[in-house]
């Protein structure tokens, strides 16, 4: 026998600088040039932040002679796909993208999630620079490395970690930002408040009544609470990845309120948005937390409130409380038994031995979900169909192509509740097609992998 040992003990500097200025778009092109990440870019977008800035951003980087070219994909979640990154990519290799070549993701999570994917995927890794448009991207999800895309199946199934060269934050794109994404951007914003930072809590508590709409003409004062907002998130995020990256125990104190608002966002057939879900989730968890006694009735009702002042948490999820919490255990995060991140009190997580992720017992979760009256148990596969179902008009997309229907088999190891899914999704669509409709995309009834 023969033995070779390859050693690769490997020190890498990952370390990079997430800078919050508003107007900075102007001068990512200059920065650009003399950081020297890459001999030129490609800017990923979708067709919505194209429009808005797409313009701009290119011309100075063409300015400064750094732009290879532009990739825009369509917006939302469907862009997040296997077929979009090789499509990203087969457009870099014809732009003539080399390994000195970067990216720039210009855009929203999903842009941030896709674009950074495709760079860690192109030629083996190619440098990283994010540019989020979002209030969610900016303080969640362009910071961190965790890049990644959907398969039909589940919500972040295929990924990567690859850490961005830069993270360029403009807080004046936000002012073009709908309400409902302004709103998401908010649910994981008070968020860190809740697990680390109880001043964070009452900033927000504070300024509430300014915060919960969209910034459309701010004065500078409130500008500068839009940017204090923002990167109080942000060096919260920065401070938990630093000392965790790849999720051993602290990093999945950013899942708080997530392995119940995964299931809220997977039981409306991902209608309902991230921050808006999270936010439930914090309820439900809370709520947890208080029935196990580690959380007092007044801070349960203080969380509570503020989310009600920033109108979040609002939504009822449809569907049975069994397969509510049968879903919860098959998150990633919860390994087969059913572990939550709970809070304590505002502004600290509750450990048992050290750990963040707290085995709890499915009959409590039940009693507890129950007593909320966040989801109305009602078995929705049993009830007649109605025209106006959420499930009909996002049917996925695996079914829409093809203009005779026939009803696809049964996926192996398919739960109860992604069956009683998949039956309604077919009862759909076979109204659908007998009413000549057109389906649009969207994810199947699988699991997620937290962002
Ligand atoms: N990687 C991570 O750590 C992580 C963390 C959290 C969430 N995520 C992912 O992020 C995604 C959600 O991100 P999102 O909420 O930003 O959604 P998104 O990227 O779909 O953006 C929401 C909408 O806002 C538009 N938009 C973007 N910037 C705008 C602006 N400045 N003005 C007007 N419109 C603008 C987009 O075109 C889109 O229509 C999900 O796929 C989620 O899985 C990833
Ligand atoms: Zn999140």
């Amino acid at each position: 026998m023969s033995r070779v040992q390859l050693q690769l003990k490997k020190s890498v500097d990952s370390s990079y600088d997430i800078v919050i200025e508003r107007g900075i778009l102007k001068k990512l092109a200059s920065d650009l040039r003399t950081k020297r990440f890459a001999e030129n870019y490609v800017v990923i977008t979708d067709t919505k932040v194209s429009r808005l800035f797409g313009k701009s951003v290119c011309d100075s980087l063409k300015r400064e002679g750094l732009l290879l070219g532009k990739i825009v994909v369509s917006v939302g979640e469907k862009s997040k796909s296997l077929s979009r990154v090789q499509e990203c990519c087969e457009q870099l290799l014809s732009l003539g993208a080399n390994r000195q070549t970067g990216v720039i993701a210009l855009g929203g999570g999903v842009v941030g999630d896709l674009a950074g994917f495709v760079a860690a995927s192109y030629m083996r890794g190619v440098p990283c620079v994010q540019v989020p448009t979002t209030l969610l991207a900016m303080v969640d999800s362009s910071v961190g490395g965790k890049v990644g895309v959907d398969l039909p199946s589940g919500k972040n199934m295929v990924g990567a970690f690859w850490q961005p060269k830069k993270v360029y934050i403009d807080p004046e794109v936000l002012r073009s930002l709908p309400a409902k994404d302004w709103k998401s951007g908010l649910g994981e914003s008070v968020k860190y408040g809740a697990i680390m930072d109880r001043s964070l809590w009452e900033f927000f508590e504070k300024h509430a009544d300014f915060l919960k709409e969209v910034p459309k003409k701010p004065m500078p004062s409130q500008w500068k609470l839009i940017e204090e907002m923002v990167e109080r998130c942000v060096k919260i995020k920065a401070e938990v990845v630093m000392k965790d990256e790849k999720e051993g125990n602290l990093r999945q104190v950013l899942n708080y309120g997530h392995t119940f608002g995964h299931v809220v966002e997977l039981m409306s057939d991902y209608t309902i948005l991230h921050g808006e879900a999270v936010a439930v989730g914090m309820k439900m968890a809370a709520a947890l937390a208080h029935e196990l006694r580690f959380l007092s009735k007044a801070e349960l009702d203080r969380q509570n409130d503020l989310l009600k002042k920033l109108g979040l948490g609002k939504t009822k999820t449809k569907g049975l409380i069994k397969d509510f919490v049968e879903h919860m255990r098959k998150d990633k995060k919860t390994k087969g038994d059913l572990r939550v991140v709970l809070v304590d009190r505002l502004g600290r997580c509750h450990q048992e031995l050290g750990r963040f992720g707290i085995k709890v017992d499915s009959a409590v979760v039940r009693k507890v979900l129950k007593e909320s009256a966040l989801i109305d148990d009602i078995d929705q596969a049993a009830q007649p169909a109605v025209q106006t179902n959420s499930w009909a008009s996002s049917y996925s997309s695996s079914y829409s192509s093809s203009s005779s229907y026939s009803a696809p088999s049964t996926p192996a190891g398919e739960t109860d509740l992604q069956k009683r899914l998949r039956e309604m999704r077919e009862r759909a669509e076979l109204r659908r097609r007998m009413q000549g409709g057109s389906g649009s995309g969207g994810l199947g009834s699988g699991g997620y992998l937290p962002g």
